[in-house]
């Protein structure tokens, strides 16, 4: 099942970045990244086109409490965001019916690609997500063309769990790959439904 989640004013600090909840003044750094072509692009929506958008975008944050704004230590810009998203077909996947989880979301600003910033800050709040939140466990999807995304979620310790076609935000369905991490520190025992997509092997 879907764990309840807020971020509700939580800051996580890692070496580099500082993840904290979205502020109105957030506008100006999320519309730099979130308005060049491809970024977005890969993660399923479309690049923002005004200003206006960002500022509609970042209400619903707000709003939301599940999206941190990703800050670099030094000087606080904000430079990418991570989502603590509902996982889909909560019906369907039976094996988490008395489980509790959530799956991960996120975009960095292209300026700041290849540092292993993302992978920084995923690792962060999956250690959130299971020691202080308790969750039992953590999807994260990628479509297929976007090795980068794989790379992050391979670093950060997650298994290939099904094939799937997702759809986006763009009107288009990309095969995809979603992935599954458990809390290691639980035992977790799944009986996996629809062994058609399964590619899930215990190990
Ligand atoms: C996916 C993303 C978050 C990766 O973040 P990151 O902090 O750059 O991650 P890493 O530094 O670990 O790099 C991951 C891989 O990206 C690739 N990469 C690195 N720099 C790159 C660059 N400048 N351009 C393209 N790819 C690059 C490398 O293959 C790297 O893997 P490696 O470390 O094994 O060489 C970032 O590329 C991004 O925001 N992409 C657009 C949005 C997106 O795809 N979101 C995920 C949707 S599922």
């Amino acid at each position: 099942m879907n764990a309840e989640f807020k971020i509700n004013g939580k800051i996580i600090e890692t070496e580099r970045l500082v993840l904290r909840p979205f502020t109105t003044s957030d506008a100006d750094d999320l519309y730099e990244y979130a308005s060049v072509e491809g970024v977005g692009e890969m993660a399923g929506w479309r690049h923002h086109v005004s200003i206006d958008e960002t500022r509609s975008i970042l209400d619903t944050f707000i709003e939301e409490d599940k999206t941190f704004a990703i800050c670099l230590k030094d000087g606080g810009k904000v430079i990418g965001t991570l989502g603590v998203e509902k996982y889909g077909l909560e019906d369907k996947l039976t094996e988490f019916s008395s489980y509790k989880g959530r799956e991960m979301g996120y975009v960095l600003s292209k300026d700041y690609w290849g540092r292993g910033l993302m992978p920084e800050a995923v690792c962060a709040v999956i250690d959130y997500l299971f020691d202080e939140c308790d969750l039992d466990f953590i999807t994260c999807g990628y479509y297929d063309f976007n090795l980068q995304s794989k790379r992050v979620q391979e670093k950060c310790g997650f298994k290939p769990y099904r094939k799937v076609k997702m759809t986006t935000k763009l009107g288009t369905t990309e095969p995809s790959v979603l992935n599954l991490l458990l809390n290691p520190k639980k035992r977790i025992e799944l009986v996996f439904s629809h062994p058609e997509t399964l590619i899930y092997t215990e190990d």
